[in-house]
Parts: structure tokens; C-alpha cells; sequence
């Protein structure tokens, strides 16, 4: 093997916005370190600011100084989630068990993402919404008390729905339970519980949740982003001869569907040590260039991949084969379609891929690729084609550069030490 490189990727962007969040919940004051410091995690502190919390950002580490269970204020303004569904479907779910009125609202793509998927179980619980324009933001909340929820079944297996329930419970102080096709993301439930909270999954997958004391003010370290640490393996996986050691990366096991998909792709990716904080698992991995061969994606294992489908099609362009994932519905409802997005822009620049009803076919091939791709200001959508276009062979240009701010502020310098663009050998 030839250099031996070393990245941390950032903070976990969906560890560091409930950490902000639960922060803002508790008594008093709590240390979120090595958190996010993105567009999407600034959009969640200048909207828990609005809402009276005294959130400061220093050294690296952020301080949030909450004033308990249902102490937030009336925001004076608009609440502007930008780019963030993270951000809007948590604070909803915080904000219909607060009695006062709020408005949310968002930049293009958020106000066109669907919204009902929370307000609707919000609704069963007391909660009282009024859309402006459908489902979608702007979107005002009227506040108020709020009854339990019994025995909900989720459509989606979303983390999102998920945490504003449990938060509407926890600020109501009112029981929850539910259910979801296949377990999503399950950062609140462990951080919860590491909080004290009496949080259980049943054996069936039944989440039952059971406010019982204040959260207390906490400590938390946030692990790498595997989301965004799987642009730089990537990277490293199709380049020539590079040994990348990712450090300090969440390694929860409902984020770790892209290393089972690699590994079936024939990807070396060496576990090297693992740890625990609050409650999420965290290793270091070394990952060596390999070739790859396409693979199968089961519709059971997209929650464990959803935010790395984008880089997985692109992996899948390069290798040997044809890839197939199946059950990529919620991927319509995106920061853009990212399923329809994808397949346009891979035939655009000539590769063979075809978006039918919930699937996504990839052939891989090995010959010149070139043209435009529109990222529709997707993050991870551009962070995707900027990887595919350092390989050699490959001609892009982008419709923008600036999206991958949104959550991984670092990663035109990461991905220049990781995969340096060779001049094209004409
Ligand atoms: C997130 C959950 C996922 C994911 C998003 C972050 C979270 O969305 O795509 O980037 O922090 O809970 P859904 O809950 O809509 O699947």
C-alpha cells in the first residue's frame, strides 16, 4: 500500500441536533463537545436562541443552558429552519406541547417536504397546526396541552417522526408508544436512556416511553458522521493504492448499513477499536482502496443507509456489475428526489441507471464520464459526483459547490488530501 492517511470526520450532524435540543430541555447547563458546526446544526441553535435558550459556541464545544421541561419562550419572529427536516420535526414535536404560537418556516427544498408525516400523530396527541400552503412550511403551530399516544404505527421508518413524538411526550410529560416498519436511526432512544429516561423496546419492536423525572444536564461528546465519513471511504475505495484511517466515527449499528454494503462489494474495511459515549457506539476503521463488484441492496436495510444512498450509486457506477437497491420510496422526499436526481444526472454524464417505482438499477462501467449535474442544492448529492469527479476519466461540472456546508463544512479539504484531481490525460 502506498500513503496512510487520517481523517475524523465531523460531529454527527443527528447526534449533535438532539444533543442541542435535549440541552435546551434540561436543567441548566450542558456541554455538547466536538458537535457539528454546520448550516443545518446553525439552523437548530438560532431557532432554540428564538425560543429563549442561551446557546454558545466556543472552543469548539457548545454550550446550551436549558430551562427545563417546558420552559422555552414565544419566539418573537419566524422560526427559519433553512435547509433542515432535522430541525423543523424536532421542534415541532417540542414546540405543540409549548402554550404559545410559533411559525415555521424553511428555504425551498424544506418547505416542499412533507411536514403531515409528524403533525398527523401530533393531532392524535391534541396537537393543532395550521398548513399555509399544504404539507409543508411555512406551517403555524398553536401550543398547548397534549394527551399520550397509544400504540402508533408509523408508515415510515423515520427517526424524525419518531424523536417529536417522544419529544411532544417528554415536554407533555405523557406516555408514547409506537412502532416502525424497521427500526430508523435510534440516537434518542439510546441518548435517552443514557439520561435516565425510562425509554423500552419491546421484543416485537414496540418503543414504549414513559416521561418520569427532568432531564439533567449532561456532558456528550458526538462521534464522527458515518454519513459523512462515507464520501471519504468512498474516495479512498476508488482510489489508486490509499490506506485511510477514519477516526472517531458513530459506529451505532442503525447507521452502519453502508460498511455491510461495501463489504458485500468487496471493500476492506479493518474495525480497529471501539468505544461508547452516551450510549453510541464509536470505532476506528482503516480502509484500503479495493476493487468492487456490484451488489444487492434489500429494502430492510435502507433505514440503516438512507443518507448514503447517494454515494453508494456512485460507488456502484464505478464497479464491476450491476447494483440494484430496492425500497428507496422515502428518498423522494429528500433534500431534493435524490432517487430521480440520481438516475438523471448518471444517464446525463453516461452511465446506465434507471429509477423505477421504488428501485434504483446501477450498471457500473470503467469508460470516460462527462458532463453536468444539476445537485439541485443537495448536499449529498454534490458531495457525491465532487467524489466520482476526482477519479480519473471523469469530466463533471456542477450546477453549485456550496451545499455540502449544510453538513460537512470540511470537505473539499478532506477530499483533496484523500483523492487529489489528476489532471485528465487527454
Ligand atoms: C435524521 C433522520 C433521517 C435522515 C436525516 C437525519 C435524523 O431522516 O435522512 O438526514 O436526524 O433523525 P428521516 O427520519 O426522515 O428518515
Amino acid at each position: 500500500m502506498g500513503k496512510i492517511l487520517t481523517i475524523r470526520p465531523p460531529g454527527d450532524k443527528s447526534v449533535t441536533q438532539r444533543a442541542l435540543v435535549f440541552g435546551a430541555l434540561a436543567d441548566g447547563k450542558s456541554v455538547v463537545k466536538s458537535p457539528l458546526i454546520s448550516w443545518d446544526t446553525g439552523s437548530m441553535i438560532e431557532a432554540l436562541r428564538s425560543l429563549g435558550v442561551d446557546v454558545t459556541l466556543q472552543d469548539g464545544r457548545v454550550t446550551v443552558v436549558g430551562n427545563g421541561r417546558n420552559g422555552l419562550h414565544a419566539p418573537r419572529h419566524n422560526i427559519d429552519c433553512g435547509n433542515s427536516g432535522t430541525t423543523a420535526r424536532l421542534l415541532i414535536g417540542v414546540l405543540c406541547g409549548h402554550p404559545f404560537r410559533s411559525r415555521l418556516i424553511g428555504d425551498e427544498s424544506l418547505s416542499g417536504r412533507p411536514m403531515r408525516r409528524v403533525t398527523e400523530p401530533l393531532a392524535l396527541m391534541g396537537g393543532r397546526f395550521v398548513e399555509e400552503d399544504g404539507d409543508g412550511l411555512p406551517l403555524v403551530i398553536y401550543g398547548g396541552p397534549l394527551g399520550g399516544l397509544a400504540g402508533f404505527e408509523s408508515p415510515n421508518s423515520s427517526a424524525q417522526v419518531k424523536t417529536a413524538l417522544i419529544l411532544a411526550g417528554y415536554v407533555a410529560g405523557v406516555p408514547v408508544s409506537l412502532r416502525e416498519p424497521v427500526l430508523s436511526r435510534d440516537h434518542t432512544e439510546r441518548m435517552f436512556r443514557a439520561l435516565g429516561q425510562r425509554l423500552e423496546i419491546a421484543p416485537g419492536g414496540d418503543l414504549r416511553f414513559q416521561p418520569t423525572s427532568d432531564l439533567h444536564s449532561f456532558e456528550v461528546t458526538v462521534p464522527g458522521d458515518m454519513s459523512s465519513a462515507a464520501f471519504m471511504i468512498s474516495a479512498a475505495l476508488m482510489a489508486d493504492n490509499v490506506e485511510l484511517m477514519i477516526e472517531g466515527v458513530g459506529f451505532n449499528p442503525t447507521r452502519t448499513g453502508f460498511l455491510r454494503v461495501i463489504e458485500r462489494m468487496g471493500a476492506s474495511v479493518e474495525v480497529l477499536s471501539e468505544g461508547e459515549e452516551l450510549g453510541e457506539p464509536v470505532a476506528d476503521l482503516l480502509i484500503k482502496s479495493s476493487q468492487l463488484r456490484g451488489a444487492m441492496v434489500a429494502a430492510e436495510e435502507v433505514p440503516s443507509l438512507i443518507d448514503e444512498i447517494p454515494i453508494l450509486a456512485i460507488l456502484a457506477a464505478r464497479a464491476e456489475g450491476e447494483t440494484t437497491f430496492e425500497g428507496l420510496g422515502e428518498l423522494r422526499f429528500k433534500e431534493s428526489d435524490r432517487l430521480g436526481m440520481l438516475a438523471d444526472n448518471l444517464v446525463g454524464i453516461g452511465v446506465e441507471a434507471r429509477a423505477e417505482e421504488d428501485n434504483l438499477t446501477v450498471v457500473g462501467n470503467s469508460s470516460r464520464l462527462s458532463g453536468l449535474i444539476d445537485t439541485h442544492h443537495d448536499h449529498r448529492v454534490a458531495m457525491a459526483f465532487s467524489v466520482l469527479n476526482r477519479l480519473p476519466g471523469v469530466e463533471l461540472t456542477l450546477s453549485e459547490t456550496a451545499s455540502p456546508l449544510v453538513s460537512y463544512p470540511m470537505f473539499y479539504q478532506h477530499l483533496d488530501s484523500v483523492s487529489p484531481k489528476c489532471p485528465t490525460a487527454s
